[in-house]
This record gives C-alpha cells, sequence and structure tokens, in this order.
C-alpha cells in the first residue's frame, strides 16, 4: 500500500499529519501571511487575457503588430482573441471571488479607451467602468496598471518611447482614466516593468516593438520613468484616496565564483536589472555603473527630469521570478552561466525562492525611502494538463509555498511588505511564448475558453477561507 508510512504518523496524531498529507500550500502558524490585513490576490494584464482587438473602436497595439510577423512569438500565436476576458469578464470576476481571492491586479488597454485623435473612447471606457464597478461590488481590492506594454500603435508611428513626447501623452492618459475611474480604484500603477519596455523592447527586440539598440533602451526607459513621474501628480489630483506607484520586476544575480571579476559580474547583473531603475525612482540619479557596462549609452536628461522622476511613491510593486547565475565576460560585462542540477520551470526559469527575500531586504537597505512594497506578481509556468476534470499543479503549488515563505522572512527581516498577487489568475498569452506557457492558477482551454481550476487555486482559497473565519 503507497499509504503505509503515512498510516504509522496517522495513528500518532492523526488531525496534523492528515491536514500536512491534503493541504501542501497553508503556510505555518506563525507566518505573517495570516494577517488578515496581508492582501492576497492574483494578477493579469490587458492584452494577455482581453482579445477582441478590433471591437468597439479598439485602436492597434503594438503587440497586435509585433505578434503579426512571423518569428516573433512561438507558434505564431497573437492576442486577438486570447482568454476572450473582453466577453467574459462577468465570469471570471466571479471565478475570482468563488476563489475568495481578495485583490486583482489588472490592466487598462490604452488603445481601448483613446482614439488616435487622443479623444476619450467610451465605448472602451465602459468595459473598465464596468469591471471595475463589479469588483468593487463583490469587495475585491483593486490594482489597476496603466501601462501593461500595450502601446497604441499609432504612438509607435512617432517614435514610441523614444520620443519624449510619448511621456506626456502618457500623462492625457492617465488623466482621463483618473477622472473616469476615480473610486473604483484602490492603487493605481503607472507602468508595468520598464525593464522589459525598455530593454526587451528597443534594446534587444525580444518584445515589441522588435528594435535592438543599447542607446535605445536607455532612452526609451528615460522617458518610460518620465512618463510615471509626469502622471503621478496628475493621478494623485483627480482620485487623492488611491495609492500611486510604479511595478518593478527584478532579477537575483549571483557569481559563479568567488573571485572579484565575478562578482563585480554579478553586482552589474543587478545594476542593469535593478537599480537602472530604482535609483532613479528612489535616489532621483542613474547608476553610474551601467554606463561602464553599456558604454556611450547615457539618455539625453533634460533639467528637473530627475525630481519628477523621483517624487515619491505610496507604494512599490515588485515582480519576481528567477535568478542568474554570472561570471566576468572577460571585458566590462557579465555573461549567464546556468547552474546544473537546479529545479526549474517550464520557461527554464530556476526555481530560487531565497532571490526574493535576499533582494528585498537588500533593497531595505541600499533605499532609506523605500516605499512599502506590494509583490505585484509572482509565479510559474508548467506544463498543466486537465486529467479527469482536474488539473494537479503540484511544482506550482511547492512554488507559491517556498515564495510566500521568502516573503514572510522578508517581512520579519523587517521589510514592509503588504501583499501578494498571483502571475496569474489564469492561463494567458505568454507575449514571445505564445500560449504555450501556462502560468495561471486556473486553466485555460483555448479551443473551448473552458476554465478549469487547478489545485493550487484551491488550496489558496482553502487557506484564505480558513483565514477569513479566524477571529
Ligand atoms: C512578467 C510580465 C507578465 C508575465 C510574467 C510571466 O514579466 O509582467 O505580464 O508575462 O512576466
Amino acid at each position: 500500500m503507497a499509504n503505509d508510512a503515512s498510516a504509522v504518523s496517522d495513528a500518532r496524531s492523526p488531525a496534523v499529519s492528515n491536514d500536512k498529507l491534503a493541504d501542501p500550500f497553508t503556510p505555518p502558524a506563525d507566518s505573517s501571511l495570516w494577517r488578515k490585513n496581508f492582501l492576497l490576490g492574483a494578477a493579469t494584464a490587458s492584452y494577455q487575457i482581453e482579445g477582441a482587438v478590433d471591437e468597439d473602436g479598439r485602436l492597434p497595439s503594438i503587440w497586435d503588430t509585433f505578434s503579426a510577423k512571423p518569428g516573433k512569438v512561438l507558434a505564431g500565436d497573437t492576442g486577438a482573441v486570447a482568454c476572450d476576458h473582453y466577453h467574459r469578464w462577468e465570469a471570471d470576476v466571479d471565478m475570482l471571488a468563488s476563489l475568495g481571492l481578495e485583490g486583482y491586479r489588472l490592466s487598462i488597454a490604452w488603445p481601448r479607451v483613446k482614439d488616435a485623435a487622443g479623444l476619450p473612447n467610451r465605448k472602451g471606457l465602459d468595459f473598465y467602468k464596468r469591471l471595475l464597478n463589479r469588483l468593487k461590488e463583490k469587495g475585491i481590492t483593486t490594482f489597476v496598471t496603466l501601462y501593461h506594454w500595450d502601446l497604441p500603435q499609432h504612438l509607435e508611428d512617432r517614435g514610441g518611447w523614444l520620443n519624449r513626447d510619448t511621456a506626456y501623452r502618457f500623462a492625457d492618459y492617465a488623466d482621463l482614466m483618473s477622472r473616469e475611474l476615480a473610486g473604483t480604484v484602490d492603487a493605481w500603477a503607472t507602468l508595468n516593468e520598464p525593464w522589459c519596455s525598455a530593454y526587451l523592447g528597443y534594446g534587444n527586440g525580444h518584445h515589441a516593438p522588435g528594435l535592438a539598440d543599447g542607446r535605445f533602451a536607455t532612452q526609451a526607459m528615460h522617458h518610460l520613468l518620465l512618463a510615471h513621474g509626469l502622471a503621478l501628480p496628475v493621478l494623485r489630483a483627480n482620485d487623492p484616496a488611491s495609492q500611486k506607484g510604479i511595478v518593478a520586476n527584478i532579477g537575483r544575480g549571483t557569481a559563479n565564483s568567488a573571485s572579484a571579476a565575478d562578482q563585480r559580474a554579478a553586482h552589474l547583473f543587478e545594476v542593469q536589472h535593478n537599480a537602472w531603475i530604482l535609483d532613479p525612482l528612489l535616489k532621483g540619479a542613474y547608476p553610474q555603473d551601467l554606463f561602464e557596462l553599456w558604454p556611450g549609452t547615457e539618455p539625453l536628461v533634460l533639467d528637473g527630469d530627475m525630481q519628477t522622476i523621483s517624487a515619491p511613491l505610496d507604494f512599490l510593486g515588485i515582480n519576481y521570478y528567477f535568478r542568474t547565475n554570472v561570471a566576468s565576460d572577460g571585458a566590462h560585462g557579465f555573461r549567464d552561466v546556468p547552474l546544473e542540477g537546479v529545479e526549474r520551470t517550464q520557461m527554464g526559469w530556476e526555481v530560487y525562492p531565497d532571490g526574493l527575500r535576499d533582494l528585498l531586504t537588500g533593497f531595505k537597505s541600499t533605499y532609506h525611502n523605500l516605499p512599502p512594497i506590494y509583490i505585484t506578481e509572482n509565479g510559474m509556468a508548467s506544463d498543466d494538463k486537465v486529467i479527469d476534470g482536474h488539473v494537479d499543479d503540484t511544482q506550482r503549488i511547492s512554488f507559491l509555498k517556498l515564495h510566500l515563505a521568502a516573503v514572510n522572512q522578508a517581512i520579519k527581516a523587517g521589510v514592509d511588505i503588504r501583499g501578494y498577487f498571483l502571475w496569474s489568475l489564469m492561463d494567458n498569452f505568454e507575449w514571445a511564448f505564445g500560449y504555450e506557457r501556462r502560468f495561471g492558477v486556473v486553466h485555460v482551454d483555448y479551443s473551448t475558453q473552458k476554465r478549469t481550476i487547478k489545485r493550487s487555486a484551491e488550496l489558496v482559497a482553502k487557506f484564505l477561507k480558513e483565514r477569513k473565519a479566524r477571529v
């Protein structure tokens, strides 16, 4: 019998071991995650789930253009239909609520809410109004990201994030959205992961718009951060009751050896991934080491820009996925040295929860004005299959438990972390990897649009229910 060992321990202490066997997720009793005000939610993004790209006056975005180009996205996938959330949003909100998730992080598609002349598109605005009103009716805390990478193509045609004017257009867009949606948004995030927009979009061409030049990357980053800084006071004026912040992805870089050169390489990796964004926001200056790594790429910065960019934040959103082990490349930079024998996900990313804890505690000592933090994304992709109506995503359950334990350790070490959003509520269009990579805690069958709650989501729901029931 497979259960011999458990039968023995059951006999000694039935309640505890039964619970452990049935539930590999629930955090230990002393974890801060039991605090009722620690927000647990799930995240999505417009282009990854909405579909309906031609409906109700939505304009093309850079991701429509990019994904239509052969060879840019795995299997030629596009976001044209995605999870059809634009039509299924009511059922999706019911599903979110049925899981007991307390927070929902979504993004607005800029090309849905403004026409090419910059005038409001009522039909697009109404979609988000209906969605946010329903979320509020369900008592769900709403985090709204204004820019999760779907830039209107007509702005890209005028230079996109290489054109300083795009930052001002973004502030106009933030103005419209915060006037229209005030009262239904608990927290506004200006940008999602400017590192990806600037570096993957303009530096190496892996993402839309697909340009590849180091100088483009730093200039695009500057305009993205400027857009953020210009939008902040607008959001504050129009919607004073909500929190305002930005979401940054962070990467852990570890050195392949104790040599000074490899240590320096790991430092430069983290400068490129973290300090490039966090230093301007929290110190008002770009890290000079960045330009040692990429000589001659200093962006054009006008007087006052750094002050605009470094205005105080109410929160900082942090997205964390994996670490990269690096060595010196023998010149000014670093090269990846993938470790053997470590656990990896469907993306090939290493499962490394300590990286999240170490980065968070490191930021607390580096940035004395570190704002309260929300983990706005964390999760993993696995090749999940529905078998007899169930999805047993064992690796994800362990991944989430380990990363939540890392968050708890960071809280215990004094970092002010107020919540955590699973990436993602449901499987969706994973950018250059299309639909093959499944990040959801809910499975999506793209041929029928049927949603199936995975085991990970059931266990998160069970924990939330237990937490809620506590006095
Ligand atoms: C992040 C993105 C998110 C999703 C996850 C896996 O970089 O913000 O949209 O693709 O990665």
